[in-house]
């Protein structure tokens, strides 16, 4: 008899909104989703649903995607050579996985991060190393000693930056000294240096990125969306970027077409209207010094944070887990992290509109930090 498949490996969400409504007796529509990083209103991009698509919707997309790629590569400063189009940054990090791990394999994840990192490198039989960050103290910062030692037997370093929850960006010097530390052990080792993934999923809130390094350090492979500054986590459009030899192999294992002819119109109309993600997150930075010093007056424990969610700790695991219900009671979704977890006495909030936030802001006052 053939044994049953394993299940893999695979990602948890908070509840769907449907479910919550039911649960806690709350109209639909009075349900803020504040666990998962997006944006309060999409682009007003109406024009692009009501024209024409060309090809049309009965044809598939252009297997090159070239009018996205064009707008990708003058929005990103790279050649249009060095960039794949993926449905969402999540199945870049999935391509990237694929054709950097087997079994046997070693992923190196600088932690506490965000959880894909470890379940694609699992879900392709490799064992994952994890490098803790520094303490809140260090500002989380990366521990490049310990992450240079773990990546010795490595084929994969996976870092996020600015990293989720933790919601701060590395000096961007630290990271070219860290892919600097990787390349010279690994010549004097006799050994190919590690493929470094880079997901900059929230890169266009702290307005830096380290695609750069790429003419330095060759297998830097940078990982980008439309999910966040460019509010259309509806159309799951991102992007692998990294030098063409790197990508070459990254390339054959995407599926064909994998990003729609919808999702690919809205994503060219958006990077080609740099404005709009622009105005997106202004409007969150602005949002974001607001709720860190309204929080924190309330006795509130945030963290700085240069994204668009913030980290808060509280005095135990049982008062995260406390205020997380009341909060849902009031149809306000936080992020929780199971018991075990690092930060299983944290919740992370994103930051939303004005209004959103007021309501986030008048709920905490009845929650114990
Ligand atoms: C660090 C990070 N990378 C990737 C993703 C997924 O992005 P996408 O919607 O483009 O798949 C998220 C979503 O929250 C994220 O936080």
């Amino acid at each position: 008899m053939i044994a049953p498949v394993k299940p893999p490996p695979t990602y948890a969400w908070e509840p769907t909104t449907d479910f919550l409504a039911a649960k806690y007796g709350l109209p639909r529509e009075s349900i803020v989703r504040f666990d998962v990083n997006t944006s309060p209103l999409p682009p007003d991009l109406r024009e692009v649903l009501t024209g024409s698509f060309d090809p049309a919707l009965c044809e598939y997309p252009p297997s090159d995607y070239a009018a996205l790629v064009a707008a990708a590569a003058v929005a990103y400063g790279v050649g249009a050579d060095e960039l794949l189009p993926t449905a969402g940054a999540d199945e870049a990090l999935d391509l990237i996985a694929r054709a950097s791990l087997r079994e046997g394999s070693v992923a190196v994840v600088a932690t506490p991060t965000y959880a894909m990192y470890r379940i694609v490198s699992e879900q392709r039989g490799a064992s994952v190393l994890e490098v803790p960050r520094l303490g809140p103290e260090e500002g989380f910062r990366l521990d490049i000693v310990a992450l240079a030692k773990a990546a010795r037997g490595a084929q994969i370093v996976w870092l996020c930056e600015p990293n989720n929850p933790t919601g701060v960006s590395e000096p961007p010097e630290r990271i070219g000294e860290l892919l600097a530390v990787l390349e010279s052990d690994a010549a004097v080792d006799g050994r190919e240096a590690p493929t470094v993934a880079v997901d900059e999923a929230y890169a266009e809130f702290v307005g830096r990125s380290v695609l750069p390094l790429r003419y330095d350090y060759p297998k830097l492979v940078v990982v980008r969306t439309l999910s966040k500054a460019h509010a259309l986590a509806g159309a799951r459009v991102g992007f692998a970027v990294a030098r063409p030899e790197t990508l070459a192999p990254i390339v054959s294992f995407r599926a064909p077409a994998s990003v729609g002819t919808v999702s690919a119109a809205l994503a060219t109309a958006s990077l080609s209207r740099p404005e709009l993600a622009a105005g997106n997150v202004a409007r969150i930075a602005e949002q974001r010094t607001r709720l860190l010093s309204e929080l924190a007056e309330l006795g509130w424990r945030p963290y700085p944070s240069q994204s668009n969610f913030i980290l808060i700790r509280f005095s135990s695991p049982k008062s995260a887990a406390a205020a997380a219900e009341t909060l849902l009671r009031c149809g306000l979704v936080p992020r929780t992290f199971g018991s075990g977890h690092p930060f299983a006495d944290c919740l992370r909030l994103t930051v939303r509109s004005a209004q959103e936030n007021d309501r986030l802001i008048e709920a905490a006052r009845g929650i114990p930090a």
